[in-house]
């Protein structure tokens, strides 16, 4: 009987990728987003001692009571909301996870749905191939040099989201549990409130947790400027989408850039779609293929280190590590 350890694979790896991970572990395939304990027997479960998956995995109490022998579960995102880290903590799972790596990706979809939203630019790329041209210029926008972008959360993306509007001449403030040294230069630190009232361009960076969801709500949108645009390229139930609805069609902001919604994928009978003011892409804040490759191998790495008793990169709940040493 073959004595490496047995993971499972929940997450498309490139060949090469796969034929490292094959060198010192015996791979289980799951589906991306089925539950293992709805296609593996409970005796293959009970062997399994790694995972690496996507977000679409949940790491539950049902599944840790599936997999009762894993050790450690690497997510391919930096977001791990689809993690309940208690119940993982509590049975001495580690959780690792992709920081760093797609700070850049997400910040220029960030940066480019602020620019479609203040220059136009989705319509006016219908508006020239519809011909719509030949009869008429196209309507006048609005800059965005000058003009205060305020961040909420102000973490490594959010960092440099404000690193790369000051080449915009944007003055950046930001609002974040507590003030972060690291800013110092960047961005000035602001209350909640103030931040929703003068931001020009309000863009969301927190993660998505029981304190979050909803927080950019109905409250939170009526602070904000009639010429204001809302960014979200973090998750999207950390903002009321109702609420973001009825905003915009009433127009007391002036339109919103959306790479994360309550529902993904979003329907197309969603409002969302029918609101002119709005620009909408499909998650992809991270999705190049050198930034999804940077974070493939960062979390085969974390796993492999992890199995093989040396500290991985990127951990979520570093206390069962430190336990464990
Ligand atoms: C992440 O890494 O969390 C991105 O949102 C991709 O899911």
């Amino acid at each position: 009987m073959s004595q490496k350890p047995k993971i499972i694979v929940s997450v498309t790896l490139p060949p090469d990728l796969r034929d490292r991970l094959a060198a010192s572990c015996d791979i289980i395939d799951v589906p991306v987003g089925q539950r293992p304990e709805e296609v593996l027997s409970a005796e293959t479960r009970a062997q399994v001692s790694g995972m690496v998956c996507t977000m679409k995995t949940k790491i539950d109490t049902g599944l840790l009571e599936a997999l009762p022998a894993l050790t450690v579960s690497s997510n391919f995102a930096v977001g791990f909301d689809n993690v309940d880290v208690a119940a993982a903590t509590s049975r001495k799972v580690l959780i690792c996870n992709t920081p760093r790596v797609l700070d850049g990706a997400v910040a220029d979809v960030t940066i480019g749905l602020m620019l479609c939203l203040a220059r136009n630019l989705v319509a006016g790329d219908a508006f020239v191939r519809s011909g719509a041209w030949t009869k008429g210029a196209f309507p006048l926008t609005r800059d965005i040099r000058g003009k205060t972008l305020g961040l909420l959360g102000m973490g490594r993306i959010g960092r440099v989201v404000a690193r790369t509007a000051q080449a915009f001449d944007m003055p950046v403030i930001y609002h974040n549990r507590r003030e972060d040294p690291e800013a110092k230069g960047l961005a000035t630190y602001v209350g909640r409130d103030e931040l929703f009232k003068t931001s020009e361009v309000l863009s969301v960076h927190i993660p998505l947790s029981a304190e979050t969801r909803h927080s950019v709500g109905k409250r939170e949108l009526s602070l904000m400027k009639p010429t204001a645009y809302l960014i979200n390229t973090a998750r999207g139930p950390v903002v009321d989408e109702a609420a973001l609805i009825e905003a915009l069609r009433a127009g007391s902001i002036a339109g919103a850039g959306l790479d994360v919604m309550e529902q993904e994928p979003l329907p197309a009978s969603s409002p969302l779609c029918e609101l002119p003011n709005v620009v909408l892409q499909a998650h992809v804040g991270s999705a190049t293929h050198e930034t999804r490759r940077a974070m493939i191998d960062l979390a085969v790495n974390n796993l492999l280190d992890a199995l093989g008793g040396k500290q991985p990169v990127a951990m979520v709940n570093p206390e069962v590590w430190r336990a464990r040493a």
